[in-house]
């Protein structure tokens, strides 16, 4: 029997689409990693404005971001793992107040009562009062805040490079996969 881990990527509306790209380039590489892609309608525009077309079809499914009917959105099928990569200002807030309006936020809210990984990468800056309640509420719920910010101690020559290394810590992070060598700090 083939086991997978079941891992639910949710991409919004916030700026970082490339790094969702490169999220499902890497996954799409491994093995055992099934990996089910949600998008809010403001991720695809803004997937469009920074990348143009995409994701292309690859090495996941499409769940519709309208619908309840993914095995996910019940607890009792839970996925092993979820990120939301970007995240923006408005899905983490529905998050944090448990709307469960969509796919998006229904499967975040399963992810914490059922105590699975929740991983949420924000991207806003500057941040107000109302994003860091925001995130400081589903961190006592359980989830990791993982911000966009990479770091570039490891001298990153490009900006591919750079994404390749923030994104591979969120990996590492998800446990998808282990961090290469190359970008952890003095190894
Ligand atoms: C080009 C573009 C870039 C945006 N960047 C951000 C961002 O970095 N962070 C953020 O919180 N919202 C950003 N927004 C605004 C969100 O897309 C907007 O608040 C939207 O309602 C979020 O919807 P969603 O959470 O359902 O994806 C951006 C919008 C556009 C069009």
């Amino acid at each position: 029997m083939n086991i997978s881990r079941q891992v639910v990527l949710a991409v919004t509306g916030a700026s970082g689409a490339c790094y969702a790209q490169r999220f499902l380039e890497r996954t799409a590489a491994l093995d055992g990693v099934a990996v089910h892609l949600l998008m809010t309608d403001t991720a695809r525009e803004v997937w469009r404005h920074e990348l143009g077309d995409g994701p292309v079809e690859g090495r996941f499914t499409l769940l519709d971001n309208r619908r309840f009917d993914s095995p996910f959105c019940s607890g009792s099928a839970a996925a092993d793992v979820m990120v939301v990569l970007p995240c923006s200002m408005g899905t983490l807030a529905r998050i944090a107040t448990g709307t469960a309006d969509d796919a998006v936020a229904r499967i975040a809210d399963v992810q914490l009562k059922e105590r699975r990984p929740l991983i949420l990468v924000p991207r806003e800056t500057p941040l107000n009062l109302i994003h860091l309640r925001n995130m400081t509420t589903l961190a006592q719920a359980g989830a990791v805040i993982a911000p966009a910010a990479p770091g570039f101690y490891t001298r990153p020559d490009s900006l591919d490079t750079l994404v390749d290394t923030f994104v591979a810590r969120i990996l590492q992070l998800a446990g998808i996969a282990p961090l290469e060598d190359s970008y952890r700090w003095n190894r």
